[in-house]
């Protein structure tokens, strides 16, 4: 199929924007679906000054949708027409479709957390624990609480995840405290503790680890983290953080093409890109 100029654009952007799979991912999914001259997906890389002019060449490129990544989550909010309720009371956009120029923010984050959890045992009474308080752990607050779990978050800055507690349910602790994670039935690390090139690192010893418990690591790259590895040995189901990031991709594109995703071609593509 060839790009004309009727192809509708949509962008990842974020500083720094390199390392993005987005284009790969929304990319092979026009393909499998046969409307890759449609659309077309490419990064950008935006910095916090420059998001205000960004902002007005989506308007006056029309460029259909738009994937946010650090450090816009937040900041972008004040530009768009709408926010739908979800992203609201997470407080942050990760999404955001132009519909004849009316910007609409949405937050897909929280299913790319919900949604694998939800594969292998429901979240209903279940105690989650969230390692780490940032912005990530506000979707996964918001998804887990929705879907009937009790929140337990645990971070460094043990305020930082107080003000989640508040708004959410739940108990906050200091990370002097992680061994009472022996007790959660789920555990998600939302912390940037892991990722490459310090995969030598875990946010949580070995040992506080049991068969019985989940244990999903939102950091995809390396594909297998160490605290990944730590609960394979200690018998633990483990999701990758591939899951989570294929499937925020998989309700953005819905969003931007109003089709289905072709789910398996994109996790393919997803995963090729990981060898
Ligand atoms: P994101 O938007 O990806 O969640 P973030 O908002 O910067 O990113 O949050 C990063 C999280 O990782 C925070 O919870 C942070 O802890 P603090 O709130 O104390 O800053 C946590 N984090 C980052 N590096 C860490 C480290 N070396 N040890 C423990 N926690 C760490």
């Amino acid at each position: 199929m060839s790009i004309t100029a009727k192809t509708k654009i949509c962008m990842v952007i974020g500083d720094p924007v390199n390392h993005s799979l987005s284009p790969q991912l929304h990319n092979a999914g026009y393909k499998a679906l046969g409307i890759d001259n449609e659309y077309i997906f490419v990064g950008c890389r935006v910095t916090s000054e420059n998001l205000s002019d960004f902002m007005k060449g989506v308007r006056t490129m029309n460029i259909r949708g738009i994937s946010c990544t650090i450090p816009h989550k937040i900041s972008i909010m004040q530009y768009l027409e709408e926010i739908d309720d979800t992203a609201k009371k997470i407080g942050a956009v990760n999404t955001i479709v132009n519909e004849s120029g009316k910007l609409k923010g949405y937050n897909t984050d929280w299913e790319g957390i919900v949604i694998p959890i939800e594969k292998i045992t429901s979240l209903d009474g279940k105690t989650v624990a969230l390692i780490g308080a940032g912005g990530a752990a506000h979707g996964a607050a918001f998804g887990v609480t929705q879907k009937g779990a009790k929140l337990q978050i645990y971070n460094r800055t043990p305020e930082k995840g107080l003000e989640i507690t508040r708004q959410f349910g739940g108990e906050s602790f200091g990370l002097d405290e992680i061994e009472k994670i022996k007790n959660a039935d789920i555990i998600i690390n939302v912390t940037s503790v892991g990722l490459s090139p310090n995969e030598n690192e875990t946010p949580l010893p070995k040992e506080y680890i049991s068969a019985n418990q989940v244990i999903f690591d939102i950091i995809y790259t390396p594909y297998e983290t160490r605290l990944l590895k730590d609960a394979k040995e200690q018998g633990a189901t483990i999701i990758h953080g591939t899951e989570m990031f294929l499937q925020q991709g998989i309700e953005q594109f819905k969003l931007y093409t109003e089709h289905d995703a072709p789910v398996d071609a994109m996790r393919q593509a997803l995963l090729n890109t990981m060898n």
